[in-house]
Parts: structure tokens; C-alpha cells; sequence
């Protein structure tokens, strides 16, 4: 199931990283202007210190506006001017979102919802990720791509397609139906394995030929939990094939290397990356604020680490964010003064080597007019190309950073299947959702100034002295052990409810839940006991909960809390078991944020991980070389901070005696000499 990261050797990053520095960089879209203003465009790009540009990202249809040969005239010049300034090419495919004409000659190529209406070409990325001829089409543009731009020496960087599945992730056609069944052969060999690990018996619905075999189209009642598992694992792997078909075209003819913009983020959630982490040369990340969420910083922070998580704590790069406001989001807000500082900061404090923006020049026309860019449609006379210009300059000073690893204690292991399990149709309750609940201990842990490396399942933890496991509902054997391993020698490991509850297959793990932590945690759940959507329930520390109770029966463990009230009053709430030199926490209910954070506290105590107790809105963390320790502190309130930190301030340029004054708002990085251990 979850593949734990080999990444490849080291491989030659982008310049810049080589040369030291942290890289700035926007996506360009060139075939949006006249070719007067690329010369103005290519000007303030140096102005601006801008080192690495993505193109080609939407460019088929002007490369091929029929079908039929290619026309490479304006990329082969804009590559050319690029080249001459200096500026490097970070080089889309091209094969995003192919051109009016592949529906009208290959409707096939259409993607369809899953109550089998057409998704119709007009907007962006109107194609079925198993669609031979759509691979087809795209593979003769990477092929002639290769082959001209292949040893250009523009050219740092492949850039496979954009967000692979942003839009098109999950597709019900036909042409995805025998795909899907591909897949399911390859899986499972028999039908008759397929009928076991789906549970068919249930509900009539055992398979008596492949042919049978559908995606999980709209149906009137829930549909077959692990059939509904199987088509996103499907799904995600027919658009990590895709960007392998992209990725074998460009080795054969480039040694430049390859890799693609991830989605990192709350509001997509199709793709188990940590199964393509592996195959991208260089770990790249889209992150925009999202505003529809309770604490967008705190967000930010999470997919930061998560990012590094996928690079195995390897530098990474934001390929794009924003430089201000999206247009994409219901109210789209404006950065407020010094956000685009703090915000870009906070990704560089959790590993970016890199920070790319969406876009370098704010189009004209088509649905991200109101998109910000760096290039403001203010010109360069406003205040937002001043901000540009204020975060190339601190960027430049903050090269001292570049290559160095971001130092964290505590791990959280995060699983895009459990996500996809934990929150179908017919569980318990629909009111504890995955993701919330990975984010609030996360939230909470940086509120305490403590880092987290976020980890895929089955992850040695050896290391870490404190692990945090939360919702984990799916798992292999295996990694519930590495998380058995974990508190074996030493860490404490911390499991939140409805974890271990079922196989690879969406079966229940037998014997009372949760099967695959019941020995490891000393206590065995007798019953889920869920909470009404406003009902809170009273714990005898004086802790509230929500959402979630069970009847919890302990085994071998000592009771560290008890529910007050509710349908599992008397019951154990929180329960603690010594386990070799560390031990398991267990957590039978949906603490409040208040609870989430005392009990958090706790554990940091007896891990021995410091809490710095900074509170919900400053990012403190460390990036350490052998030698040295870059202190990032970010300061998102509206009062000032102190620090105990001394050292040089890259930032200010200022020596720092005893601790930091970090005025509101304002952003501090503190070299200072490595001493005490790290992770
Ligand atoms: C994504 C896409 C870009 C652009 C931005 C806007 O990241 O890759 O093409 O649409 O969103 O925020």
C-alpha cells in the first residue's frame, strides 16, 4: 500500500541551488503577449533578480494550433531571449491541456463524471488520464520537445504537464473502465481474489466476469467501500503513468532533470504522492492561502512539511504560489502588508530552496485576470511590484540556508488512503473527517514551536521522540509496526481514534478495534460511540470532546482519563501504556483544540521535546548544516515577540545578544553556531 520513499542518488538540481542561492521564480506564459512586450517582460525580469522561468505550461495550442506539424518559431525565440538575459527555463511539456481541436477530432479523449456526463473542453485539462490516444498526442509533443530543447542551454528543468489532476484526477469513462480492470488484473490476478478483497458477498455483488467490473459511477445507495479505495489507488496511479510515459520520453533525449508540480494542499486530495515522490527528480509544490479554511497559516505550514516529507527532508521547491490575492477562491483576498514576506518565508523555514510564483505578468483576459502576479497589472509603479522587489532582495540574503535540512523531533504520519478510506459513505460518523484532524494536532504542535516532519505510513521512526498518529484508518501489518517499533525504543507515540480499524481492503481488522493497534495501545474498543454534531462531552480532567466516543475495555493499560457524560461515560478517554522505553498513548474521543494542545503538551513533556509555547500565528523552526543553525521566526500577529535566540540576523544584518525582538509582523533568521543535538 504506502511505499516507503527510496528517492534516486542526488541528482544536479536547478541552477541557482548550485550556485548557492535561493531561487526565485514565476511561470511566464509568453504566448499571452505580443512579442514587443516580451523584451519589457525580460528587462524588469532581471530588474527583479528573477532566476528560473516556467513556459510552455498552456502552450499547445499555439505549438500545434492544428493538427499536424509543430510550429516552435516563438518558443524557439523566447527561449533564445531567456537565455541571453541569463534567465533559465523551467520547461513545460505543453501537454496540460490540449487544444480545441483534439475534442472535435477525438472526442474519446473527454473525461466523464462519475454519473457519466461529458466534461466538455473550454475550460483546462478536458482529458481522460487513460486515454490512449490522448497519451499518444501528448507523448509526439514531448518527443519533438525533447528533441529541440532537449541540450538547450536555457534549460534546467523538465516540467511534466501542470498539477496532474487538478481537474481531471478521476474520470468514468469507458476508456477508464478497461483501464481500471488493467489495473484490478494486474492487482489481484483472479476474480476470484478480487470478489474476497472487495467483499462481494455483501449485497449481491459478485463479479462473474472482468467485463462486469465498472468505476464506481453514481449509483442510489453507498456504493462498495473498497471498490470505491481500489479507483482512487487506480486513479492515482493512471496519472503517475502519465507523467512516467512524459518522464521516459524526455531521459531517452535530455539529462536535464524532471519532475512536476504537485498539490499539496487541503482542497485536493487524489493523489498518493508518496508513491510518485520516487520518480521526481526534485520534489516541487503548488501552495496558495486558502481562505475557505479555519487557519490558512497553519495550513500552509502543514503541506510544508509535508512537502519535505515527500523529499525525504531534501530541499525542495515551491514551484508556485501567490503573490497577493488567487481568483479562484469564493472572496479572493488580498495578502496583507508584509504577507508575501512572511508567507514565502514560511515555506523557505520548512525546506524551500526554491519560491516560484504564479505568475510573472497578471494576464489581460481569460479566468485568471484577477489573479496577482509579480508584475501587477499596476505596472511597476505600485506598491505590489514594490513587494516584489522587497522579497527578491531578502531572498538574496538569505542564502546562507541553501542546501541545509530542517531539524524536527516529532513525526507525523500522514496517508492520502487513509484520507480517501476514512471519510466514505456508510462509516460511523461523517463529522470526523481526515484531514481536520491530521491538521489540528499538526496546528497544534506548531503552536507549541514544535516541528514536524510529516511521514508516509510504514516510515522507520527510529529517531524521533515523539510520534503523532492521527485517524490512520487504513494500514499494512508492516506499518503498524514500524509505529510499534517507534515506542519500542523510545518515542511517544501518540493514536487518535478510528485508526487501525481496517486492512489494505477496507476489512475490518477482527478481535475488536482497533486491530492493528489494540496490542501496541494495551486496550481494545468495544464500540464506537459517536457524538450528535453540537453535543460535547465532559472528560474528568475537565477536558471537552466532541464528535467521537467508544467504549473502550483496557487490557494493559493505565486509564489517563475517563468520559464524565455521554454514551461512554465511565469509560476510559485517554489511556497510556508503557512500551519498552517509550510508550502509546491512546485517545478514545475528538478533544477540543484546548485539549488537543494540553495533551500535546504532556507529550512533549515526557518525550523531552522542548515546547516553546509560541502560540497559533508564529512559525519558529530550524534549518541546520553540521556547523550552523538558521533560526526562522515569524511573527504573523500584530504585537511583538521575544525570542531567547542569539546569533547574526540575516535578515536585519544585525547581531542578536540574548534573545530576539520580533516586531509585529516582521520576520527574523538568526545563524548562530550548532551546539545542542538535532534530529
Ligand atoms: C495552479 C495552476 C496555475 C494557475 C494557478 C492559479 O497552481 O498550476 O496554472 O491556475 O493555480 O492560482
Amino acid at each position: 500500500m504506502s511505499t516507503p520513499l527510496t528517492l534516486r542518488a542526488e541528482q544536479p538540481l536547478v541552477p541557482g541551488w548550485a550556485a548557492g542561492t535561493i531561487t526565485l521564480g514565476c511561470d511566464y506564459n509568453p504566448e499571452q503577449w505580443d512579442e514587443s512586450v516580451w523584451v519589457d517582460d525580460i528587462r524588469l525580469m532581471r530588474e527583479l533578480g528573477v532566476d528560473l522561468v516556467a513556459i510552455n505550461i498552456f502552450g499547445w495550442a499555439q505549438l500545434q494550433p492544428q493538427p499536424g506539424p509543430f510550429d516552435f518559431s516563438r518558443l524557439d525565440r523566447i527561449m533564445a531571449m531567456l537565455h541571453e538575459a541569463g534567465i533559465r527555463v523551467n520547461l513545460g511539456t505543453g501537454t496540460s491541456s490540449p487544444p480545441p481541436w483534439m475534442a472535435r477530432i477525438h472526442p474519446e479523449t473527454l473525461p466523464r463524471f462519475a454519473d457519466g456526463t461529458l466534461a466538455w473542453p473550454g475550460g483546462r485539462q478536458a482529458w481522460c488520464p487513460s486515454s490512449p490516444i490522448f497519451r499518444q498526442k501528448a507523448l509526439e509533443l514531448v518527443t519533438a520537445m525533447a528533441e529541440r530543447y532537449g541540450d538547450h542551454p536555457a534549460l534546467a528543468l523538465w516540467h511534466v504537464s501542470n498539477e496532474l489532476g487538478c481537474h481531471n484526477a478521476l474520470c468514468y469513462c469507458d476508456v477508464s473502465a478497461a483501464a481500471f480492470r488493467t489495473w484490478l488484473r494486474q492487482r489481484y490476478g483472479t476474480l476470484d481474489a478480487l470478489n474476497a478483497a472487495w467483499g462481494t458477498a455483501f449485497w449481491s455483488q459478485r463479479y462473474g466476469t472482468w467485463d462486469d467490473v465498472l468505476p464506481p459511477r453514481a449509483t442510489r445507495s453507498a456504493g462498495n467501500p473498497a471498490h470505491l479505495l481500489d479507483f482512487k489507488r487506480f486513479s492515482s496511479d493512471a496519472l503517475l503513468e502519465h507523467y512516467r510515459a512524459e518522464e521516459s520520453v524526455l531521459r531517452s533525449r535530455s539529462s536535464v532533470p524532471v519532475t512536476t508540480n504537485l498539490m499539496v494542499t487541503a482542497h485536493i486530495q487524489t493523489q498518493d504522492y508518496w508513491s510518485w515522490a520516487p520518480h521526481l527528480d526534485l520534489i516541487a509544490n503548488d501552495h496558495y492561502l486558502d481562505h475557505r479554511l479555519g487557519d490558512p497559516l497553519a495550513e500552509l505550514a502543514f503541506s510544508a512539511d509535508l512537502t519535505r516529507g515527500l523529499a525525504a527532508g531534501r530541499p525542495w521547491m515551491l514551484m508556485e504560489t501567490s503573490t497577493s490575492a488567487v481568483s479562484w477562491q469564493p472572496v479572493n483576498h488580498a495578502k496583507r502588508e508584509g504577507e508575501l514576506v512572511r508567507t514565502a518565508l514560511g515555506h523557505v523555514a520548512r525546506g524551500a530552496d526554491s519560491i516560484c510564483f504564479f505568475q510573472w505578468r497578471a494576464s489581460r483576459s481569460g479566468a485568471e485576470k484577477f489573479h496577482s502576479a509579480l508584475l501587477p497589472h499596476s505596472g511597476t509603479a505600485g506598491a505590489g511590484w514594490a513587494s516584489s522587489l522587497e522579497l527578491s532582495a531578502l531572498l538574496d540574503r538569505l542564502s546562507p540556508v541553501v542546501g541545509t535540512r530542517v531539524e524536527a523531533r516529532a513525526a507525523l504520519v500522514f496517508s492520502w488512503q487513509s484520507w480517501w478510506a476514512a471519510e466514505g459513505d456508510a462509516q460511523p460518523s461523517r463529522l470526523l473527517q481526515y484531514l481536520p484532524e491530521a491538521h489540528r494536532y499538526h496546528r497544534a504542535l506548531r503552536s507549541l514551536g514544535v516541528t514536524v516532519d510529516i511521514v508516509a505510513p510504514g516510515t522507520d521512526l527510529a529517531g524521533y521522540d515523539l510520534v503523532v498518529v492521527p485517524t490512520l484508518y487504513t494500514l499494512t501489518d508492516d506499518d503498524a509496526r514500524a509505529i510499534a517499533d517507534a515506542a519500542a525504543s523510545g518515542a511517544t507515540v501518540l493514536i487518535t481514534p478510528f485508526s487501525g480499524i481496517v486492512d489494505e481492503n477496507d476489512a475490518i481488522r477482527p478481535g475488536g478495534y482497533p486491530g492493528a493497534f489494540r496490542e501496541l495501545i494495551g486496550t481494545v474498543v468495544d464500540e464506537f460511540r459517536p457524538l450528535a454534531a453540537e453535543a460535547t462531552v465532559l472528560l474528568d480532567s475537565g477536558r471537552r470532546a466532541r464528535i467521537w466516543s467508544e467504549q473502550v475495555r483496557v487490557l494493559s493499560a493505565e486509564v489517563r482519563d475517563t468520559f464524565v457524560d455521554g454514551p461512554a461515560a465511565a469509560s476510559p478517554a485517554l489511556t497510556r501504556r508503557a512500551v519498552g522505553a517509550g510508550s502509546a498513548w491512546y485517545t478514545a474521543t475528538v478533544l477540543d483544540d484546548e485539549g488537543v494542545l494540553a495533551l500535546l503538551r504532556e507529550l512533549c513533556a515526557e518525550a523531552g521535546v522542548p515546547a516553546l509555547e509560541v502560540g497559533p500565528d508564529v512559525d519558529i523552526v530550524n534549518r541546520v548544516s553540521a556547523t550552523e543553525r538558521f533560526t526562522f521566526i515569524i511573527n504573523h500577529r500584530t504585537e511583538a515577540i521575544t525570542v531567547p535566540v542569539a546569533g547574526h540576523d540575516l535578515v536585519s544584518d544585525e547581531r542578536i545578544e540574548g534573545s530576539a525582538v520580533v516586531p509585529a509582523g516582521a520576520v527574523r533568521v538568526i545563524a548562530s553556531g550548532r551546539s545542542d543535538r538535532g534530529h
